[in-house]
């Protein structure tokens, strides 16, 4: 959670951190604040969005070459005024900011008030920065060693930056378990949660591992171990181009990532699906190419959309492969002292590759033995880095909060693996090979198509834009589509929902129907066609309204369902990157028409970095 940014060198830092918080924003929007360093130490900062700050600071002389931003997502303290970063010392002569969690940090406090220090937040950051103001005093060391020491005392998740008055051209960085990328430009250095506010300036990037220190001072960068060994900064060249994290005409980015998906879905397929060639080639199942196919279980491991693409995962390895499949919440998995082997594979899916949980559940499997693959949307991410092989989703930077185009990119890729190792290990023929590759391929023509309902889906908008509730059912491979229409409807307008096995509804939530209730159907043609027909009728009994997505053609539906949207027919197993898209946009629409905040929806970040 929450965008830290800063920079050292010859510019003003002040509207470079700006607007590195702006593009930084979709990770937290509680509150946003700055730090400059020009042998005064001053803060600025507010509650809301970075508008906020920007409206504050006005006019005021904000001359400096050093300086740091944040952007925060409150864990510790509610959000306002006082709880934004960045916090300062009590002598007020260090700030800092952070992302993640101090977990000891009551502990850290009630020792630090002890000594004298001041607490004017309830977050556990201002422990942090006071901590390192007490050891510095105490040992009479540099602000360098303090922070280094410090790191030893504190437990929890931190990406930090420190700057001191009394170190005018000096700026320290630290992580351990939130992530942290530095630019490196001529005598210049950029540092930020993720590369996005960097790249307008450089695309060499240096991304700092757990335990390490960065130091930059006199135009030169050191990065050092915990223990205080000097490490070789290994630096890296981003390819990642500045409009594509830019809103290119759209209102949201939540709106241009949806039309994006043909483009997402093809990019993810490219160089792996050769359908000339007739073969498929995966880089990173290439090496693990045996422990595939003689795997006795895929355990999977992911949250929120990412979990409902592992759950259309689990559809596709049992159907197409032949292995049995587990998908779990890595927020249950890693405490709940599962059973994994060395065996196993894990598969880790994550659109951020930073998600904590995620990340823990990682550590767990990788600390059994088992075999971790991962498939992550942010190159460089802690989750791609943590992982012993893996895919990218080239879904491109996904800046909208709600998932749209990571999860057609992630089941791109999670389909294309299920068609491997099915190949491999026999259960999958050569002709039904070919036929999937073939239909696949088609895919980002018929995603074009379903955006062409865009019209159609805004009015539908129009109509349930006001209900309370909605419920949304699929069977098979459109169940997990209809947890995701759920979710995304949710996330972005705040109108409750529910997803569920068509056929499960009977066993409980059909006690919610009656006339007021909207139900979207997932209910194209497909193996179990006839059954959801039956669904629909029984809800139908019951009054309840009836929107159904429907394969093109369909002649039956359309008469019992006040509402269908007709989308491109293709095979049941590859229908969820279609089906997907009309119930995006419908919860886009529908937020919209309800005044929501599309891209910043509340209570929620784009990346859980704490767990
Ligand atoms: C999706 O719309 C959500 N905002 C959220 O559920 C997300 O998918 C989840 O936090 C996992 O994130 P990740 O893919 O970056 O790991
Ligand atoms: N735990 C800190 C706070 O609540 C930092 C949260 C964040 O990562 O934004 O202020």
């Amino acid at each position: 959670m929450c965008g830290i940014v800063a920079y050292i060198g010859h510019r003003e830092a002040c509207p470079i951190i700006i607007k590195g918080l702006r593009r930084l924003e979709y990770r937290g929007y509680d509150s946003a604040g700055v730090a400059l360093l020009n042998g005064q130490l001053t803060v600025y900062k507010k509650k809301g969005k970075v508008a906020d700050l920007e409206a504050f600071i006005g006019e005021q002389d904000t001359h400096a070459h050093i300086g740091m931003g944040h952007t925060r997502w409150a864990t510790h303290g509610e959000p306002n005024d006082v709880n934004a970063h960045p916090h300062y010392s009590t002598s007020e002569r260090i700030a800092i900011i952070h992302n993640g969690i101090i977990e000891n940090y009551a502990a850290l406090k009630q020792h630090l008030q002890q000594q004298g220090h001041v607490f004017h937040s309830d977050t556990d950051t201002e422990v942090f920065v006071n901590l390192i103001e007490e050891i510095q005093k105490q040992n009479s060391c540099t602000l360098e060693e303090a922070v280094r020491l410090a790191l030893h005392e504190v437990v929890g998740a931190y990406a930090i930056v420190v700057l001191s008055k009394d170190n005018p051209g000096q700026l320290i960085a630290a992580r351990k378990g939130s992530p942290l990328v530095i630019g490196v430009g001529e005598g210049e250095f950029f540092l930020a949660s993720d590369a996005t506010p960097i790249i307008e300036y450089t695309n060499e990037v240096v991304y700092v591992n757990d335990y390490e220190l960065a130091i930059i001072r006199d135009g030169k960068l050191e990065i050092r171990s915990r223990e205080d060994v000097v490490q070789t900064p290994y630096i890296q060249t981003l390819e990642l181009e500045l409009d594509r994290i830019e809103k290119g005409g759209y209102e949201h980015f939540m709106l241009k990532e949806i039309f994006e998906q043909p483009r997402s879905i093809l990019d993810s397929m490219r160089g792996r699906l050769e359908l000339e060639a007739g073969h498929l080639n995966m880089g990173g199942v290439r090496a693990y190419e045996r422990k595939f196919v003689n795997a006795d279980r895929i355990l999977i491991v992911a949250c929120g959309t990412s979990w409902h693409a592992g759950l259309v995962a689990e559809y596709l390895l049992e159907d197409l492969a032949r292995i049995p499949v587990e998908v779990e919440y890595a927020s249950e998995f890693r405490y709940r002292n599962p059973v994994i082997t060395e065996r196993d594979i894990v598969i880790a899916i994550s659109q951020s590759g930073e998600t904590a949980d995620t990340l823990a559940a990682i550590e767990l499997a990788k600390s059994r033995g088992a075999t971790i693959f991962g498939i992550c949307n942010v190159v460089g991410s802690s989750i791609a880095r943590a992982t012993d092989a893996g895919a990218y989703t080239h879904a491109g930077p996904e800046i909208g909060v709600a998932s749209t185009k990571a999860f057609t990119a992630q089941v791109t890729v999670l389909t294309l693996l299920a068609m491997i190792v099915g190949h491999k290990r026999g259960t999958l023929s050569d002709t039904r090979l070919r036929e999937l590759m073939v239909e696949l391929s088609t895919i980002p023509a018929k995603v074009e198509k379903a955006l062409l309902l865009n019209d159609q889906i805004e009015k539908i908008a129009e109509t349930f834009k006001d209900v309370p509730n909605f419920l949304y059912l699929g069977r098979g491979y459109n169940f997990p589509v209809a947890l995701e229409g759920a979710l995304k409807l949710k996330e972005i307008s705040y109108i409750h929902a529910e997803g569920y096995p068509a056929a499960e509804m009977k066993h409980g939530p059909i006690a919610l129907i009656d006339e007021n209730m909207p139900v979207v159907v997932i209910a194209t043609k497909d193996s179990s066609y006839e059954k959801v027909v039956s669904n629909i009728q029984e809800v139908k009994a019951r009054k309840g309204r009836i929107i159904a997505v429907v394969t093109e053609g369909d002649d039956v539906i359309p008469a019992m369902a006040e509402f269908t949207i007709e989308v491109p027919a293709t095979s049941d197993v590859l229908m969820p990157l279609v089906s997907v898209v009309p119930l995006q946009l419908l919860s886009y629409h529908i937020a919209v028409l309800r005044g929501c905040n599309v891209d910043q929806p509340r209570n929620l970040a784009k990346s859980v970095t704490v767990e």
